[in-house]
Formats: C-alpha cells, sequence, structure tokens
C-alpha cells in the first residue's frame, strides 16, 4: 500500500494516532530514498512535540527492525546484553562483557563510536594496538561460542532505517524525543538477537536524560517495546553527574578498566559493574557472584581472550597523549562538585571525541580526575590532568572546565549511583 509522506506528516503535526500500515510505510520508503531526508525531518520534528503512544513506538520500532537483518545467534550459552544511554567515563562494557561471559552467559555487545560528549566504546577499544573493530557475523558467532564476549560495530545490515534517521536526527535537532531514543536502541538491541538485555540509563548532566522523571519516561519506554518483543529486559537508572572513575577519554578508560578485571580501580565503577552483571545473570537464570568472579582474576582472562580474538594485544602499552596541563585546586576545602558535562566537553576538546562522524579521535587524549567530590583537597594539590597531542586544544578544554568543579567547606550529599531498577 502507498503513502503520501505529506498526509502522514500532517496527520502526525495535528496530534493524530499513525496507523501501523503508515508507519510501515514510511520506514520502509525513507530507507529507500522514496520520503526525502526534509519530509521525514518534518516528521520527527512533529513527533518530538506530539509524541507517539506505546502502541506507534512499538510499531515504529518492528518496522526499524524489518529494515535490515537480524542476527540468529546459535551459541549454547544463554545470550544477554547491555546498553548504555551514554555518560562521561562510561567504560563499563570494558570490564562487564568480560566479566558476565567468565559467569557463564554470551555477551554480543555491539557498540558504537562517541559523538559529542559521550564517549564511544569502540574508540576507547581501538586505543588498544592491533585491536579490530569490524567483524563479519560469522566472526561474531565463532568468538561469542569460544570466548564467550564480543564487543564490535554493529554490522551494516542491522537497521538501515535506524542509521540514516539517526544521523537525520542529529542535524535536525530530533534526538530528545523518547519514542524516537526508545525505538533506536531498541530496534539494534532485538535485531542483534540477545535473549535478555540490561540498560543502563544514564540521568545528570551528563547524560541525554538531565531529569529523573525523563530518564524514568524513556526507560519505561525501552522496556515496554523490550517486553513487547518477547525480550528478558531490565533497567538500571543510574546516576551521570559526576564522571564515572577517575578516567574519561580513550586509553586512559581502558588502562582503568584493566585495574577493576585485576580486582582494583575506583569503586563507582566496580559498583556500577557489578550491579549491572548481576542483572544480567539473573535475567539469563544464571547464579553466579560477579564480584567474587572479578576479585578472582577469572574476569581478567576472559578480557585477555576478548581482546585477542579481536587482534589486540592486552599486555601492550597504551599511548597517552604527549602534552600535559594539570589544573590545581585554587583553594583548600572539600571538592563539592565535578560536572560530567564539563569534563565531557573538555575531554572531547582534547581530542578524545570528534564533532562529525568521519573525524578521527586522539587514542591517547583524556582527563584524569585526581580528586572527586568528598574529597578533601589543599590549595596546589592537582585536581585534573588533561592530555593531548596537540596543545592548542587546552585553551578550549580549560574553557569548559571553568565553573565545572566547586570546592566548599563540607562533603556533598552523596547521591546513590544506582537509582532505581525497572524490571519488564
Ligand atoms: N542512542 C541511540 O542509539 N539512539 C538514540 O536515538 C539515542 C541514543
Amino acid at each position: 500500500m502507498s503513502f503520501s509522506a505529506v498526509d502522514i506528516i500532517r496527520a502526525k503535526r495535528d496530534g493524530q494516532v499513525l496507523s501501523d500500515e503508515q508507519i510501515d510505510w514510511v520506514i520502509d520508503a525513507y530507507t529507500h530514498g522514496v520520503v526525502a531526508d526534509e519530509q521525514m525531518s518534518a516528521l520527527a520534528m512533529a513527533i518530538f512535540f506530539q509524541g507517539m503512544t506505546s502502541a506507534e513506538t512499538a510499531r515504529w520500532t518492528q518496522a526499524m527492525i524489518s529494515s535490515g537483518e537480524r542476527l540468529s545467534l546459535d551459541v549454547s550459552r544463554p545470550t544477554v546484553d547491555k546498553h548504555s544511554t551514554g555518560g562521561v567515563g562510561d567504560k563499563i562494557t570494558l570490564p562487564l562483557a568480560p566479566l558476565v561471559a567468565a559467569c557463564g552467559a554470551a555477551v554480543p555487545q555491539l557498540s558504537g563510536r562517541g559523538l559529542g560528549h559521550t564517549g564511544g566504546t569502540l574508540d576507547k577499544l581501538e586505543s588498544i594496538p592491533g585491536w579490530r573493530a569490524a567483524l563479519s557475523t560469522s566472526e561474531i558467532q565463532a568468538q561469542l561460542s569460544s570466548v564467550g564476549a564480543v564487543v564490535c560495530a554493529a554490522t551494516e545490515g542491522l537497521a538501515p532505517a535506524d542509521r540514516k534517521l539517526y544521523a537525520l536526527r542529529d542535524v535536525t535537532g530530533t534526538v530528545e524525543a523518547i519514542p524516537l531514543i526508545a525505538s533506536s536502541i531498541m530496534s539494534k538491541k532485538i535485531a542483534e538477537g540477545a535473549d535478555a538485555l540490561v540498560l543502563d540509563v544514564k540521568v545528570g548532566s551528563g547524560a541525554f536524560m538531565k531529569s529523573l522523571d525523563d530518564a524514568r519516561a524513556l526507560a519505561q519506554a525501552l522496556v515496554a517495546i523490550g517486553v513487547e518483543h518477547g525480550k528478558k529486559i531490565s533497567a538500571l537508572l543510574t546516576d551521570m553527574s559526576v564522571p564515572l572513575g577517575r578516567a574519561v577519554g580513550n586509553a586512559v578508560e581502558v588502562t582503568e578498566s584493566v585495574e577493576v578485571l585485576r580486582g582494583g580501580g575506583p569503586s563507582d565503577v566496580v559498583e556500577l559493574t557489578v550491579a549491572l552483571a548481576a542483572e544480567m545473570l539473573s535475567l539469563a537464570g544464571i547464579s553466579a557472584d560477579p564480584a567474587a568472579v572479578l576479585a578472582s582474576g577469572e574476569a581478567y582472562e576472559s578480557w585477555a581472550r576478548m581482546i585477542r580474538a579481536q587482534g589486540g594485544d592486552p599486555e601492550a602499552p597504551l599511548p597517552i597523549g604527549k602534552h600535559k596541563h594539570v589544573v590545581e585546586a585554587p583553594i583548600a576545602g572539600v571538592l563539592s562538585t565535578l560536572d560530567a558535562y564539563a569534563v565531557g566537553v573538555a575531554a572531547w576538546r582534547l581530542g578524545a571525541g570528534r564533532a562529525r562522524k568521519e573525524d578521527p579521535v586522539q587514542a591517547g587524549a583524556g582527563i584524569l580526575c585526581l580528586a572527586k567530590p568528598g574529597d578533601r583537597v589543599e590549595v596546589g594539590q592537582p585536581l585534573l590532568e588533561l592530555f593531548t597531542d596537540t596543545p592548542d586544544a587546552f585553551a578550549g578544554a580549560l574553557a569548559a572546565l571553568d565553573g565545572g568543579y566547586t570546592i566548599g567547606d563540607a562533603a556533598p550529599e552523596q547521591s546513590p549511583l544506582v537509582i532505581d531498577t525497572i524490571r519488564g
């Protein structure tokens, strides 16, 4: 059946509910270039203002899944995946995937690159000499069977409608619409084919969702789509007002993840890794104690196998920016705030992130947060170390950090890292 794009745009603009047939047609026609970018932009903006019902969102997701292939994973272990909505210093996939594999599940983690102030898992892993992000479906399958964990780029054929629509939303101010974000994430995750999925929905200055109400609404929309598609699914709402851990960037985050895999590392990274692993294992029906497996070194062994399987050398020294600038405490006191967004933008400007999809990133660029909120600091004590290969970048990074931290008299109130869990 054929429709008119203009009629569909008008219908949504005027607050009507789109029919299944209209949604199927418009996604298919857009994927094949029959609906033009400017028409899809108008429809995305109409959806931004008018929203979509949960039935429309479910159908929109299904149509995007149907635009491409679905991986059918043939592995003997239960398959379970994690998706984070993105944050600053969010390196959790790196310790989490091998940890959950070491506990007995198979983790197919198809990841993306960073855009804007939030880092990308593939950019971080590519700082490991030799490591390769692009795997074929048969390589993914083989590595899942042999190692139990694979972190790689999404294959080209997975939800192509989303790839096209996401790029369009990025340049038309229509990213932040809950039905569009939820359908975008879930179309890829459902097409990827894992039995179960745990979502890490971030809330705070460094996240897409700045308010708890918006983050909760997104989590509920994501879980509802998963349930509709027969997935075992949960969402953790987690704090992203402060960077996770101490390292923000590419190679620096790999180094910190390896510390965690060796049984050390910052307590917040360990806490979130273990909380997400416990939820993933529970959905996969595996009873194991992820904290004990992490402490035992088995997760590190699983990491080393995963990196080697993709051509990387887990023991190779990692790059660090050739130039360093230290930000010192201007007064003595207690570090009261360290704003995730400010640190994320600073790391991005140092070269850890990219402004356009085709830009390269610097493996050695990033920031080490030497003090975290609640720490006592003295005048002149180093607070942040900034690294880059391009020293001209320091000025922009320091401008981003201006006002990004405060020092007061008393320790700030500690908010919980895991705020809530929504189960399907
Ligand atoms: N991540 C996605 O994959 N899609 C969105 O729309 C937002 C974040």
